[in-house]
């Protein structure tokens, strides 16, 4: 995936995913957040101005941690603590996870199931991921800011590689991203031990067109389960 070029390719999120992303944070008053899959912290710098708690930030890519650093410095030092790694400090530490527009990344079953893992690991008990992805269901759409050449009959074949096209007329960049259904999306949360308690689709404008964007709010049970 060409992740640098995400970085500017003037795509809707700021409008259509990260308002309502911000919000269902906000309402919980994090102590502390984790962007993971960061990007170029663009959504963890705009966080920081709203949350009162901390904000962390991290990506497995050094070139969108470099990105990530020269916006938050660019930012006259955003309060976004940038991580170098998952480290061992993560369990159990985070009120919220975010991740938006990364669960395409992955491209295998077991992918899927060790990122969700570390993230369930590393929430409270109680905590929450909010998971934002390309909508699976309406990969044959063209959105104001995206289309792909995903082919709809393949809808059941979980991991299919597809090119997207990201951003406005004369910024677009494409990228490789893998499918994940809602079938496997939701059994890959239930392995992980996490439980769905709001899915959202986020309409592509204001007049009701159909969602680019969805979201599960995902929890993380506050006791562990007996087993019973
Ligand atoms: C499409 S970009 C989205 C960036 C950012 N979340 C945003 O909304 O602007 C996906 C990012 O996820 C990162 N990523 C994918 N898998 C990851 C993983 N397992 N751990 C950390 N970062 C990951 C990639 O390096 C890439 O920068």
């Amino acid at each position: 995936m060409d992740a640098l070029g995400y970085i500017d390719c003037g795509d809707n999120r700021d409008t259509v995913l990260f308002p309502w992303v911000r919000e269902i944070v906000l309402q919980r008053k994090p102590g502390s957040v984790l962007d993971f899959g960061c990007g170029d912290a663009r959504f963890s710098v705009e966080l920081a101005r709203h949350v009162k708690g901390r904000v962390s930030a991290y990506d497995r890519d050094p070139h969108m941690r470099e990105q990530a650093r020269r916006r938050i410095a660019g930012e006259g030092n955003a309060a976004v603590s940038l991580c170098e790694e998952p480290g061992a400090g993560w369990t159990g530490v985070f009120d919220v996870v975010v991740m938006l527009g990364v669960w395409m990344c992955w491209r295998t079953h077991a992918e899927c199931g060790e990122n969700l893992a570390l993230i369930a690991r590393s929430l409270k008990p109680g905590g929450v991921l909010v998971a934002s992805v390309t909508h699976p269901c309406f990969r044959n759409r063209t959105f104001a800011t995206y289309r792909t050449d995903f082919d709809e009959d393949r809808y059941m074949a979980n991991g299919t590689p597809f090119r997207v096209y990201v951003g406005t007329a004369g910024k677009e960049i494409v990228i490789e991203d893998f499918h994940w259904n809602l079938e496997a999306m939701i059994t890959q949360v239930r392995e992980a031990g996490l439980v769905l308690d709001i899915l959202k689709e986020h309409a592509d404008g204001p007049n009701g067109e159909a969602p680019s964007w969805l979201s599960l709010v995902l929890s993380k049970p506050a006791c562990e389960p007996t087993g019973e």
